[in-house]
């Protein structure tokens, strides 16, 4: 982690870099409208959609509530990150070092860690096959029933016990012990010593789609605490993201339409075992909104299977809450629930994989949703009712508009007795705090243009010599302060964007106003807003002058009065 103050450059590159649209929908799903993305807004009550991602000026904004700022901001508001938190969650997704205190900006992609992991990966599939100690494992493998077929599709692995084989093996060097060290594979002590962080366990490598090794999951032999053990977090690991399994689900003949998402490694395997490969895990952790951004980034139908048991049906309706917000059209869930205290590796391994290939053994989501809402509501009472769309209204408004979220809105009236759209109909939008943040005096409209337009095309400022630019701080007008300075801020940094302009001023009462500047749209064509910007910075030195003018007329006039006073 980098002390000291992080650079402001390596702010304005990051958010160069950074995607704001896709790190928004791994938080609130977006849906595209026009060029700008929408979602309810997260950071106020509403049911109709007032809040835009710019996927241009890489910026959000609220019309609602004025919530608005640069991917770091989101981070900080809606995750609730530190800034540094924040700055080193995009880091690492983009693959920027943060630079260190001495100021020299080290940058480096993560083909390092992804280099190093799948060496990992190769020796421990090197050790399953010849280590002395792997016999055990390489029976339990087969007791479980994988083939060799499949431990290699997998690219299963032994870890031998001991605590420096993969130290010696492969820690050449101080720099390879590094990178080992931050991808997760070796331990270091708090002496500085390093040691083999697997120690006899059956190594499953989790893989990116792309087939980067990203971490591992260690099986103990048999009986054993851990069970499992994982990687830890990462620069390139984020376990509450990661699926186990796509790689594999992804690179058949056929792309899948579907995928099961499963809980365990093993379930992965048996299932692949018996022809069923497209199947995923989650890493233990519950079904999370990465997790759904991910899949259905790459196929529209996912079927979620879970244990019948109480715990199990809990689980599956806490995926049934955070999938609803995805179901934008053409995208479909639905729910395998399995006989009580079965998981998919004791099923398929017991009856083979009949289920998993029957469509009408799948539960749709809707089927789900009103029948574990019934069981908990009465309909033949009022009370039952008015509780039934209690407990259901405010899942169906988060259903983006489409004809499912019509249809369940629909069969909800039904089973209510009541039209329920009318619950769900768009209401008024919040009233909008448009005053708030603004400067004390209304800023004049060519000011205002002007800034807008420059929080468009910020390297526009280029084109306005310097001093044009010092005749302007002459100017004193509401605004043109602000207006100077984002002009010299951008020749002091050519380059920078609308986002890293925004977000020098957070938190400040001049972010406000100049966030709600750019969310406003430019009607004028690209290649006019250089002379846009050019004509309004020329009016507004001649207006000055005029004023000056003005105001020099009025001082001798009343001193030529105060003169002539005894
Ligand atoms: P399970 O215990 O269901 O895993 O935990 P499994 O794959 O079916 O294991 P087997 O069949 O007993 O070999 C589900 C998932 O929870 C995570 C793992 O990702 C596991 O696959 N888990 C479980 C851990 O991370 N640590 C543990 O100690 C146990
Ligand atoms: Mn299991």
């Amino acid at each position: 982690m980098a002390a000291g103050r992080i650079p402001q450059s390596f702010i304005d590159e990051l958010l160069a870099r950074v995607d704001i649209v896709e790190v928004i929908d791994a938080h609130l799903p977006l849906r595209k409208v026009g060029r700008s993305y929408q979602a309810l807004c997260p950071f106020h009550r509403e049911k109709t959609p007032s809040f835009n991602v710019n996927p241009d000026k890489q910026f959000y904004h609220c019309f609602g509530c004025g919530a608005s700022g640069s991917a770091i901001r989101f981070l900080m508001e809606h995750a609730r990150l530190g800034f540094v938190e924040a700055v080193t969650q995009l880091a690492d997704r983009v693959g920027l070092e943060i630079p260190t205190d001495t100021g020299a900006v080290r940058r480096q992609g993560h083909a390092e860690l992804y280099a190093v992991l799948d060496e990992a990966a190769q020796w421990f599939v090197a050790q399953l096959g010849q280590h002395p100690a792997a016999g055990p494992a390489v029976a339990y493998l087969k007791q479980r029933g994988l083939s060799g077929r499949i431990a290699a599709a997998y690219r299963i692995g032994y870890a031998p016990p001991g605590w420096d084989h993969l130290l010696c093996g492969l820690g050449t060097d101080p720099d390879r012990v590094d990178a080992l060290v931050r991808g997760g594979i070796l331990a270091r002590k708090d002496g500085g010593a390093c040691y083999d962080r697997f120690r006899d366990r059956v190594m499953f490598p989790i893989e990116d789609p792309r087939g980067h090794v990203i971490g591992f999951g260690g099986r103990v032999i048999g009986e054993g605490s851990p069970k499992y053990l994982n990687s830890p977090e990462t620069p390139i690991f984020h376990k509450g993201g990661e699926v186990y399994g796509l790689r594999q689900a992804l690179q058949g003949h056929d792309k899948p339409k579907r995928l099961f998402v499963v809980e365990g490694y093993m379930d992965v395997l048996a299932l692949a075992q018996h022809g069923i490969t497209n199947a995923v895990a989650t890493l233990g952790t519950a079904l999370t909104r990465e997790h759904l951004g991910r899949l259905f980034r790459v196929v529209p139908d996912l079927v979620f299977c879970f244990d019948g048991d109480e715990a199990g049906l809990r689980a599956a309706w806490r995926a049934l809450e955070t999938a609803l917000a995805y179901l934008s059209e053409g995208r479909s869930v639905g729910f395998l629930i399995l006989p009580n205290g079965e998981d998919p590796d004791s099923l398929v391994r017991a009856e083979g994989p009949g289920l998993f290939e029957r469509a009408e053994a799948i539960t749709p989501l809707s089927t789900f949703l009103f029948d574990t809402l019934s069981a908990r509501t009465d309909p033949r009472s009022v009370e039952g009712q008015a509780r039934l769309l209690e407990i259901a209204l405010p899942l169906v408004a988060t259903v983006p508009r489409g004809p499912l979220r019509d249809l369940l809105t629909q069969h909800l009236s039904d089973r209510a007795r009541m039209d329920a759209t009318r619950w769900l109909a768009p209401g008024s939008r919040p009233r909008s705090t448009s005053s708030r943040g603004e400067p004390k005096h209304a800023v004049p409209s060519l000011v205002r243009k002007a800034i807008a337009t420059l929080l468009h095309e910020p390297s526009l400022a280029l084109a306005v010599p310097a001093d044009s630019v010092q005749d302007l701080a002459g100017v004193s007008r509401p605004g043109v302060d602000l207006l100077v300075e984002i002009l010299g801020l951008v020749h002091a940094n050519p380059g920078i964007g609308c986002a890293a302009i925004l977000e020098r001023y957070r938190d400040s009462e001049q972010g406000t106003y100049l966030s709600k500047l750019a969310s406003q749209e430019v009607l004028v064509p690209a290649a006019g807003l250089s002379s846009e910007l050019l004509g309004a910075l020329e009016r507004l030195k001649d207006q000055a002058a005029q004023a000056r003018r003005h105001q020099a007329t009025v001082e001798e006039l009343t001193q030529g009065a105060g003169d002539q006073a005894p």
